[in-house]
């Protein structure tokens, strides 16, 4: 009786220590081979290698911008779930909707704020990483197939954004949406097709709603997710972020087997490359076959747990208190509710759409569907194009001074034509001074 009693206790003690066991496989790591294992058996440290580049790491390399844009996809994510539970997609609920969680929803101002500023702050940190992706030459092979699905994250982060504008159905929203649509109607032989797909309707209205709805709370955040997941793979599969010494060439390894050659009466062996120096590397090193990588030292490398996971979280902290911070200091704008028949004068895309507005305000079909399908083009080909080698891994290297130019070229353009529309024009799109 006092055998079981006792066992019964110890259940009960040892419960708390059990339950924490069963989560988490492995105490807290103190040796090498324990950070290895908590790299592999935990589910979200998994995604990550055992080891990444102490370049991958310098925060002046990435800056985090990638992470930081999918941070903000989080962030997004969760407040637009909670904002769900009071948003209803009616032309005559939305806008009140709106007013109520400004005055009676508990954290109802801060959550839309939270909202509205990531999500504007994710169009500008995705545009900014894809510029730190290519002002580093990272898009090169095998990345590849990356620059790609990277590019269908910028349009779809731009489309999220553009469906969650309408959303509030204010004056801002309907006119924004009037225009940012009629841009799309531009283009030749589908454009009106285009536009009444989008909107469900020949004018923006219950159906535009609801669509724009669908659309944002569902088809292109699970798209997002969708790529990013693929995003992320194929990092790893690419052998993490670029480095400069990939431009020394690492030789197939049939190849560098072949050039293998024994030099030593110790256990010590040459590799050859096309372009590097020969190395050298001891026997155990190259048991361990496809594994080793020329040019690719243990030394460079730190080990993820917990190097990587502290950065990660440093830079979530960061987002979390910038988000909150704007939230706490600028209110999301609510204009007065739609009236069809009172258009603003100038009627305004939103701001990240601007540069295209006022393309369009010199030709209609060059500035809205020309010029912009041609840089669009040009980014899809990218990679393809640019076959060179040199200059990868690094910032503004002299060897890419080519091609950074042009690409900071259309970047210094867009800005401009964005800076142009959003400050300098007035009614009838005249040229105005803000000062
Ligand atoms: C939702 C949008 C995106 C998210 C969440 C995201 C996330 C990331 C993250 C976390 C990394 C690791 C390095 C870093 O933090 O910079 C990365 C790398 C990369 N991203 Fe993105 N990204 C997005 C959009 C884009 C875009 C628009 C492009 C280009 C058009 C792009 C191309 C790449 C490439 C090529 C790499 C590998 C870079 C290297 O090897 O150095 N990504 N991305």
């Amino acid at each position: 009786m006092s055998t079981e009693k006792n066992s019964a206790v110890k259940t009960l003690v040892d419960l708390p220590k059990n339950v924490v066991r069963s989560v988490f496989r492995n105490p807290l790591p103190s040796s090498d081979r324990g950070r290895a294992a908590t790299s592999f058996t935990n589910f979200f440290l998994h995604i990550q290698p055992v080891r990444v580049s102490k370049q991958a790491l310098k925060p002046s390399y990435t800056m985090g911008l990638g992470l930081i844009s999918l941070f903000l996809f989080v962030i997004l994510t969760v407040t637009g779930v909670l904002l769900m539970f009071y948003y209803v997609p009616s032309t005559t609920q939305a806008y009140d909707r709106m007013l109520d969680l400004r005055s009676s929803v508990a954290f109802g101002v801060i959550l839309r704020n939270m909202h509205r500023w990531a999500a504007h702050g994710m169009v500008a940190l995705v545009f900014l990483h894809m510029c730190r992706v290519f002002l580093t030459g990272a898009y090169k092979t095998p990345r590849e197939f990356n620059w790609l699905i990277g590019v269908a994250l910028f349009l779809l982060t731009l489309f999220a954004s553009f469906t969650g504008y309408l959303l509030p159905w204010d004056q801002l929203a309907f006119w924004a949406i009037t225009v940012g649509t009629s841009i799309a109607g531009y283009a030749p032989l589908i454009g009106k097709s285009l536009r009444f797909l989008l909107l469900g309707d020949s004018t923006v209205g219950q159906e535009a709603l609801l669509r724009f709805y669908v659309l944002h709370v569902v088809v292109i955040p699970m798209m997002i997710a969708l790529f990013v997941a693929v995003h992320f793979w194929r990092i790893r599969k690419d052998g993490g972020l670029a480095k400069p010494e990939q431009e020394k060439g690492t030789a197939a390894p049939a190849a560098a087997a072949g050039a293998i050659a024994a030099s030593s009466p110790v256990p010590v062996t040459t590799v050859v490359t096309a372009t590097a120096p020969a190395r050298r590397f001891t026997i155990q090193g190259l048991v361990r076959g496809p594994f080793v990588k020329v040019g690719k030292l243990e030394e460079d490398t730190v080990f993820s747990w917990p190097n990587l996971l502290i950065a990660e979280l440093f830079v979530l902290l960061l987002t979390i208190a910038g988000v909150m911070a704007v939230s706490l200091l600028f209110n999301a704008p609510l204009e007065q509710p739609v009236n069809v028949m009172h258009p603003p004068n100038p009627a305004k895309a939103p701001w990240y759409f601007l540069g295209l507005q006022e393309q369009v305000s010199y030709s209609a079909f060059w500035g809205g569907i020309g010029v912009p399908g041609i840089e669009l083009l040009l980014l899809v080909l990218l990679p393809y194009i640019d076959r060179g080698r040199k200059g990868i891994g690094r910032w503004f290297a002299r060897e890419r001074l080519l091609a950074n130019s042009i690409f900071l070229t259309f970047v210094v353009v867009n800005v401009y034509l964005i800076v142009i529309g959003t400050f300098f024009r007035g009614a009838n799109w005249q040229f105005v001074s803000p000062f």
